[in-house]
């Protein structure tokens, strides 16, 4: 089943430049495509729209302060199931708990700065593509 996924590479996977790393395990799946990609500056609107289901969590504040603090990669990646599998190549969120071979689980330590977001259903996946990509249907 072809789905499509918003996808982010938070700043500290900029920061570290893992990008191309990224980048290269979401384009090696065969069929799936990127088919929108910008690097940006997240100002405290779109985040609290992006988060809005996490207001009010202790880890909130600092997780909006961590995602304004540098440069992020937005992408929309399209193909066969990838909802799931984008989440399954990132590895659950925290990094300690992810396996070796998943990004989380190859490059993190920390739960906050955990490399990457995915939608996960496709539901997610429409409200936070047009956040980030309001210009595509
Ligand atoms: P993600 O699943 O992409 O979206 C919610 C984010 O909140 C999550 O990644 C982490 O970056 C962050 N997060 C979730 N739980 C915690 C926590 N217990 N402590 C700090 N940050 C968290």
């Amino acid at each position: 089943m072809s789905q499509r996924t918003l996808v982010l590479l938070k700043p500290d996977a900029v920061r570290r430049g893992l990008v191309g790393e990224i980048l290269g395990r979401i384009e090696n799946k065969a069929g799936w495509t990127i088919s929108a990609l910008e690097l940006r500056q997240l100002g405290r609107e779109v985040l609290e729209q992006h988060y809005a289901e996490h207001v009010g969590k202790p880890f909130y504040e600092a997780l909006v302060e961590f995602m304004a603090s540098g440069p992020v990669v937005t992408l929309v990646v399209e193909g066969e199931r990838v909802i799931e599998g984008v989440r399954a190549l990132a590895g659950p969120t925290d990094p300690i708990a992810a396996a070796p071979g998943s990004i989380r689980g190859d490059f993190g330590t920390i739960v906050r700065e955990n490399l990457v977001h995915a939608s996960d259903s496709a539901e997610s996946a429409e409200r936070e593509i047009k956040i980030f990509f309001p210009g595509i249907a």
